[in-house]
């Protein structure tokens, strides 16, 4: 039998809900001020709590707190006439779960109060551990992440550039940078640049650098990404959205290992390392003869495929953990356990945005978890889309930023990752792109 204990010294209010809930088969004590519901919380233990705010005494809210010391396990639904914006923030942040306005609603409570028993119910089941700290470096143990570890390992030493391909999210950038961090180049710099952000001509300057009066606009010498990269790594992002004046350009320095900045005279040596990534199709580039193939096969050296989420989703076990240690420590949160239910939906969700979308929606849970164990019910907006694919049914609860960015994510997937063939589809700009994958399933 669940227990309820209700604190309001409105006795009429009391009373009305204490037959409602016994009728319901939960055991039912009743407090007219904080004191006296706390020593009845004492003995009572009970599962839940609904608690006045304006009382004779100690209000509500001040006696969250002395609730908390003594039922710890207890969960807080506050029941006030009082609408203003300061008393709810107050009482979600002394410890509330859920705030709820006079006259009541009794539905309302019905649906809190079922809330907070599956609460308690996901914190009796299994949980997964979260670790107290994270590095920065890559987990996964799935087959398909050991052989990019190995081949991380066998070419960090050389100087063989490295083509990481991979959809959108999957981790291209974060093992450019395993490599440049095993390698002899540590400690220097590594220095990445996206293709795909500039106009060709900022670009060029960006990647070579100018000499002042160059250009329009160009009041001062600037270094280019590859004279900073100088002895270290050289990233190139989105590779395949080069333009075939860069391209030529781009060949000429790996071939030669030299440039001249814009508007320069003299040649500056570069021995920066080339790693470039891409989420394009490749082969279809080269038959439509918009890349060069003589550049593909001198930043190709060795490939790296990162495959997308959904095909290696054992790697969740071990990514759900370290991302959500990440996301504490971004937040100043310490969110330490997972239950099991939440773990399942999950591992069950396909990831159409990959990483980078398991990370957003992690973080968006631990800013949200009213407590230190992330239970199921903040994983939701999951459980329509488990049948592998996002549905397109209208959704009710859903704010606009959110379907766009799922929409956006499924028209990524349908055209394999290629963001350039994503903009026409959806008819926006490459950097509106670039802002909705950013701002990811924020609220
Ligand atoms: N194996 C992994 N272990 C831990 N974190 C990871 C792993 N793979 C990706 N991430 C994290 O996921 C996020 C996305 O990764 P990253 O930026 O490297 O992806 P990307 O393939 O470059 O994405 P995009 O195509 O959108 O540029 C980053 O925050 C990264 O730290
Ligand atoms: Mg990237």
């Amino acid at each position: 039998m669940s227990k309820l204990l209700i604190v309001d010294d409105d006795a009429g209010i009391s009373r009305t809900l204490q037959l409602h809930y016994q009728s319901q088969e939960f055991e039912v004590s009743t407090a007219n001020c904080v004191d006296a519901g706390v020593e009845i919380a004492h003995t009572f233990q009970p599962d839940v709590i609904v608690l006045d705010i304006r009382m004779e005494g100690k209000s509500g809210i001040e006696g969250i707190v002395d609730f908390k010391a003594v039922s710890p396990q207890s969960r807080i639904i506050m029941i006030t006439a009082y609408h203003d914006m300061d008393s709810t923030i107050s009482a979600m942040q002394e410890g509330a779960d859920e705030y709820i306005h006079k006259p009541i609603d009794i539905d309302e409570l019905d649906q809190a109060i079922e809330k907070a028993l599956q609460y308690h119910a996901s914190t009796h089941q299994d949980v997964v551990a979260i670790p107290d700290s994270f590095g920065r470096s890559m987990v996964g143990s799935s087959h398909a992440m050991k052989e990019i570890y190995k081949t991380i390992g066998r070419i960090a030493l050389t100087n063989a550039s490295v083509m990481i391909t991979g959809e959108s999210g999957t981790g291209k950038e974060m093992v450019a940078r395993a490599i440049h961090n095993a390698g002899r180049r540590e400690g220097s710099p590594f220095v990445a640049i996206n293709c795909a952000a500039l106009v060709e001509n900022l670009l060029e300057s960006e990647m070579f650098g100018h000499k002042k009066g160059a250009f329009t606009g160009a009041i001062a010498d600037q270094q280019g990404k590859f004279e900073l990269a100088c002895q270290g790594t050289l990233f190139l992002d989105e590779v395949g959205e080069l333009s075939p004046q860069i391209q030529a350009k781009l060949l000429r320095v790996l071939q030669e290992k030299e440039f001249t900045p814009l508007g320069g005279k003299r040649s500056i040596k570069t021995s920066a390392r080339i790693i470039s990534a891409t989420n394009i199709e490749f082969e279809q580039a080269l038959e439509d003869k918009t890349f060069r193939e003589d550049l593909f096969y001198r930043l190709q050296v060795v490939k790296i495929h990162i495959p997308p989420l959904r095909e290696r989703q054992e790697d969740l076990e071990a990514l759900i953990p370290a991302l959500l240690a990440r996301a504490n420590k971004e937040l100043g949160t310490h969110v330490s356990k997972v239950a099991m239910d939440a773990m399942e939906l999950l591992c069950a969700y396909p990831w159409p945005g990959n990483v980078r979308e398991l990370e957003n929606t992690l973080t968006k849970a631990v800013a949200l978890c009213p407590g230190d164990i992330l239970t199921s019910d903040l994983f939701d907006d999951l459980r329509v889309d488990r049948n592998d694919s996002i549905s397109l049914e209208p959704q009710t609860d859903l704010s606009l930023q959110d379907m766009e960015y799922r929409h956006v994510l499924q028209i990524l997937e349908s055209v394999g990752g290629h963001k350039g063939k994503a903009c026409e589809v959806l008819k926006i700009s490459r950097p509106r792109l670039q802002r909705i994958l950013e701002s990811g399933v924020a609220h």
